[in-house]
């Protein structure tokens, strides 16, 4: 059934010209107050959820301009918004949530599979059911991978992650191990092999992940099991592309080691550069990446391929289709 949009983050897209709706939407904070109040469909725990508001939405602040997303005249898979069903795991967090809000901005349907479904509703509001589906699950819980949250799914964005060291975030034994590795085995096992695209958001480094300096970021062993997933997936039959961001910059900052260990600064990184082999080095926006994610869905020669990814400043392909298969092909 549809309803009608009531987004704080979404909102603005419906009125303004495409470009800028992308702008806005990228740009704009995503919030995070908790003004939407979440109903859950059938029982607790496990299964879907629905999202519903309960205040007024916030305004949403426009930031300085992104002129490659403003001068795009197409968006990636606008044309084929009714046929997928995207489903984004690891979506409220800092590059799952600039890849649910893009996508909605598209129209494309999403799927999310969250641990916390209240967080959806905190960050993106009340949403069309077609437009935005819940469930709730954990990925070191293959229980929690009912077949049903995969059902219809077409697409899949994977940008689940924990902190490198030990932090807040660990809690509950949400270790890399468990995230980076049992997490995405489980999802990958659980998927059904119709799926058209799994793109997994992994790291750059994993591939030495014994060496000065990665081997310190991998004290705990993040780059190690980021690269046992990407071996999963690689090997489990479904088309597949993996994204391997340099340090995040720009948007929230959810990950508090890498980034203030390494003090990252927002900027305005919007010009792409892709590597292959693993010898890249170098930060790159969570809008960029975000960005990646989506286009590489719609690209075939992207399948079965993994790119290191960074982002100077610059003018980028912003979401433009043909400039981002022009880059990809690029370094193939
Ligand atoms: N930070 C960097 O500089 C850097 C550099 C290279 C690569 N990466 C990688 O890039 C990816 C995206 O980074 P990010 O900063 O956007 O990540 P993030 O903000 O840390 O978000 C991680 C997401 O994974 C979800 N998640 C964690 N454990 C889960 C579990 N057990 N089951 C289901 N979902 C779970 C989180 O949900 P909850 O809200 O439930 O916790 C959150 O939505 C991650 O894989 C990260 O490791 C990061």
């Amino acid at each position: 059934m549809a309803v009608g949009c009531f987004n704080p983050v979404l909102t603005p897209l419906v009125s303004a010209p495409p470009g800028r709706r992308l702008r806005s939407a990228l740009l704009s904070r995503l919030p995070t107050a908790s003004f939407h109040r979440l109903l859950a469909c059938g029982s607790e725990g496990r299964g879907r959820w629905r999202l519903e508001a309960a205040a007024e939405p916030q305004a949403v602040q426009e930031q300085p301009a992104r002129t490659e997303a403003s001068d795009a005249t197409s968006t990636a898979g606008g044309s084929e918004a009714s046929s997928k069903l995207v489903l984004v795991v690891g979506g409220t967090g800092g590059v799952g949530q600039l890849v649910v809000a893009s996508l909605l901005s598209r129209n494309i349907k999403s799927r999310l599979l969250l641990r916390d479904p209240e967080k959806a509703s905190s960050l993106f509001g009340k949403q069309d059911e077609n437009s935005l589906q819940v469930y709730k699950g954990d990925t070191r819980n293959p229980n929690d991978l009912d077949p049903q949250i995969f059902e219809g799914v077409t697409h899949v964005i994977c940008c689940t992650g924990t902190t490198a060291f030990p932090s807040k975030r660990w809690d509950g034994d949400n270790t890399p191990e468990r995230v980076d590795w049992d997490g995405i085995r489980n999802l990958v096992s659980a998927l059904p092999q119709t799926i058209k695209r799994l793109v997994l958001v992994s790291s750059i480094g994993v591939t030495k992940y014994n060496e000065i300096p990665w081997s310190i970021m991998n004290l705990f062993g993040v780059l190690k099991y980021k690269k046992m997933g990407e071996d999963f997936v690689r090997n489990s039959g479904i088309p597949f592309t993996i994204i391997r961001p340099g340090r995040l910059t720009d948007g929230p900052y959810t990950s508090y080691d890498l980034n203030t260990l390494l003090k990252a600064t927002a900027g305005e990184r919007r010009a792409v550069v892709l590597g292959k082999g693993d010898q890249l080095v170098g930060e790159v926006s969570r809008l960029v990446v975000a960005e990646a994610c989506i286009q590489a869905l719609d690209i075939d020669s992207t399948e079965r391929q993994i790119y290191e990814i960074n982002s100077v400043k610059g003018e980028g392909p912003g979401t433009d289709p043909q400039k981002w298969e022009e880059l990809f092909r690029s370094v193939q």
